[in-house]
């Protein structure tokens, strides 16, 4: 069984089902509302679990309801809790979703999220320099992000970056990961001129939602294609993947299958709503994965 440890956000979900979204000023009703467990980090976390690691997360929730309902769902799920700090001074952390017309938007109110400093790492040190892979995202500070990745590195740790939302990463950074998987709007903003230096090319794992997902092998970008299923709601998709890809590299897979493997995790996850609802278990994954 791998080790992995998740740094980054956990959040309630607030989703709202509606038939288009409302123009500035303009009152619409939704046809649905519900309120589930989210945010990137823990979504990865709870995935990993589900694909049967040992899983800690690194994070931070408010002394309030939600905060929770979020620890609880974690442990539920088999997440280990310990460095997940609980903080009087600030509300956990809310994205605020729509899904409608056949994808979703988010509002993300970090709360909690950004007060998970490098003191926290620091904290947690013990146990990240036994995990076999770590994942972080973009939903907790840049500087925290920053001083994991380049902590970790230097202690040779495997670094998974999954970089959304969408924010630049300093060359170092970048040069620091073993992957970083952007998807297409990231990759804009990472790479604007379309130049990604060669350094990069094998760190990165670029998804393209229902189109796959694109890697280098020697010098020439390879599609992995994506499975073809029914989505209904596209929510936790790319954590989904990042988490399942990062699993498979650290049980020593080589990246095409890891990828596949992800892409697996990522299509299944779309069956139903919610980021964490439809995240499926190995045995489904691997099922996916041998039938097609
Ligand atoms: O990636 C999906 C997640 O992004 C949601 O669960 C929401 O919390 C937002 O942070």
């Amino acid at each position: 069984m791998v080790r992995v440890a998740v740094i980054g956000s956990c959040s309630v979900d607030l989703v709202v089902e509606a038939e288009r979204r409302p123009q500035a000023g303009e009152t619409l009703f939704g046809t649905r509302f519900f309120t589930t467990c989210g945010g990137k980090g823990a979504n990865q976390a709870v995935a990993a679990a589900r694909l049967g690691a040992t899983v800690y997360m690194v994070g931070a929730v408010g002394t309030d309801w939600y905060g929770k309902t979020v620890l609880d769902n974690l442990r539920a799920e088999g997440v280990d809790t310990t460095y997940v700090a609980r903080r009087d001074e600030v509300a956990t952390g809310t994205a605020h979703i729509t899904l409608a017309e056949g994808d979703n938007s988010i509002l993300v109110v970090p709360g909690a999220n950004f007060s998970v400093t490098p003191v926290d790492i620091d904290a947690a040190w013990e146990m990240l320099r036994e995990a076999d892979v770590v994942l972080l995202q973009h939903e907790i500070p840049p500087e925290t992000v920053r001083y994991a990745v380049l902590r970790l590195a230097a202690a040779g740790i495997d670094v998974v970056l999954n970089p959304a939302p969408a924010a630049d990463i300093a060359p170092e950074v970048q040069q620091a990961c073993r992957y970083i998987t952007p998807n297409e709007h990231e990759m804009q903003l990472l790479f604007a001129d379309g130049d990604i230096p060669p350094r990069m090319r094998d760190k990165l794992v670029i998804t393209r939602g229902s189109a796959g997902v694109d890697y280098d092998v020697d010098g020439t970008w390879v599609r992995v294609p994506a499975f073809s299923v029914t989505a209904v709601d596209t929510t936790g998709a790319g954590d989904t993947f990042c988490s399942a890809f990062a699993v498979a590299i650290a049980e020593g897979e080589p990246p095409a299958q890891a990828i596949r493997f992800g892409n697996a995790a990522a299509a299944l996850a779309v069956t139903g709503f919610g980021a964490q609802g439809a995240m499926p278990r190995r045995s489904a994954v691997e099922a996916l994965v041998c039938n097609e």
